[in-house]
């Protein structure tokens, strides 16, 4: 069996997103806010963790169903150990055309500098890093921990000299606590060939405690950001993209390249449900359909039962075949308090980015 799975709303199966681990040395309030996420919390034994093997096995079972991109997340990926020898293994893997797969991975920066040579020798082709502030002040506020600016850029550096490509830099915008940092931020990559990514800060999991009036509307950064320095629309380069591209224009007032171009992730107030082609695997395992599942599916269970490959695809085959989840769409038609209070979903933590 090969080729391109539908789900029940006709979206094909293209993105894997796989979460390594749920330990985090963060505790962004949006994420993992320290209330929670104290020193009483329950991580998951390393015994329940998929093995590297385990999830190359996965990967290589939906690459052959439709999958391109694999993207390691946590948790925080970088803590788990080794994660290059994962790397390793699945820049081996191909996709249906016989393409290697797009391999990346979304990481909070604390320890790339240290790791960017290891996981792009490994095969890995290209990394986003995670900050929502240049001032450490604002930076700590919004991750809770004392850690420095300067490391996360550093790390940012160090992929982009061992030559991982197309680094994105994502911004989490949180009205009233780093919103001010947008200009700052656009000016400071504008020109460097990184990516600045605006993120409307979401209601995802149960613990984050979010308001709809913290969330600053990417219509207004776009605002804010053609007030002071031009920018024009950009085609989206494929289906299902999250981000809405935003080109920085040239004296001419048409996109001048060498300054780059920025992206707005509007999952609150322009929903993306509609090609979404995403699949999230967690660290144990489960399969979730959406990031505001509140349900998976354990794949682990199969694999340590001795299930075929052909049982495997089969799984996979049935559940992305009845996916109907498009949470953003519908989230404006649920009731006002349903964020808090419904059903308990997954923590951002729990399945990454
Ligand atoms: P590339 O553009 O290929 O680098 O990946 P991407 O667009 O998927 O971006 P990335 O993985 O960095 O995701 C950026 C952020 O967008 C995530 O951290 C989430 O906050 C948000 N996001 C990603 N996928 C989804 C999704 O399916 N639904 C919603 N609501 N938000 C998402
Ligand atoms: N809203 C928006 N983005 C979030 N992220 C984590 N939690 C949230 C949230 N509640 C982002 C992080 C990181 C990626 C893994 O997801 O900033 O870029
Ligand atoms: Fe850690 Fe990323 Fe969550 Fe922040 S957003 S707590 S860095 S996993
Ligand atoms: Fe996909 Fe769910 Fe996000 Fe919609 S809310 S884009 S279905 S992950």
């Amino acid at each position: 069996p090969s080729g391109t799975l539908l789900d029940a709303r006709g979206r094909p199966l293209r993105d894997l997103r796989i979460s390594v681990t749920d330990r985090c040395n963060f505790r962004c309030s949006y994420c993992m806010p320290k209330e929670v996420f104290d020193k009483h919390y329950q991580y998951l034994p390393h015994g329940d963790l998929l093995s590297f093997e385990e999830i190359t096995r996965i990967s290589r079972l939906f690459l052959a169903h439709g999958v391109r991109k694999l993207r390691l997340t946590g948790g925080e990926p970088l803590l788990r150990k080794h994660l290059e020898r994962l790397v390793e293994q699945l820049a081996l893997l191909r996709t249906v055309d016989g393409r290697a797969p797009d391999l990346t991975l979304t990481t909070n920066g604390s320890l790339l500098a240290r790791k960017a040579r290891a996981l792009k020798d490994a095969g890995l082709s290209r990394v986003t890093v995670s900050l929502d502030s240049l001032q450490d002040e604002v930076f700590r506020r919004m991750n809770d921990m004392d850690f420095p600016v300067r490391a996360v850029l550093d790390g940012i550096e160090a992929a982009h000299a061992v030559g991982l490509e197309h680094i994105k830099v994502n911004m989490v915008v949180k009205r009233g606590t780093n919103d001010h940092e947008i200009l700052p931020m656009a000016r400071h990559f504008r020109g460097t060939g990184i990516t600045l990514r605006f993120i409307e800060y979401m209601d995802v999991g149960a613990t984050n405690g979010w308001r709809m009036d913290e969330v600053l509307p990417s219509a207004q950064v776009i605002e804010r950001l053609t007030a002071e320095l031009p920018l024009v629309p950009l085609a989206a380069t494929a289906p299902g993209e999250t981000a809405k591209r935003w080109g920085w224009a040239g004296a001419d007032g048409r996109h001048d390249p060498s300054l780059g171009e920025i992206g707005v992730i509007s999952s609150v107030t322009q929903a993306f449900c509609g090609d979404c082609n995403r699949a999230r695997l967690s660290m144990e395992g489960r399969l979730y359909l959406c990031l505001f599942a509140s349900q998976g599916w354990d794949l682990r269970g199969l694999l340590r039962g001795g299930a075929s490959d052909a049982e495997v695809e089969a799984a996979i085959t049935g559940i992305w075949g009845q996916r109907e989840d498009r949470y953003s769409e519908l989230r404006a038609s649920l009731p006002a308090d349903t964020a808090q209070t419904g059903k308990r979903r997954i923590e951002m933590s729990y399945i990454g980015g």
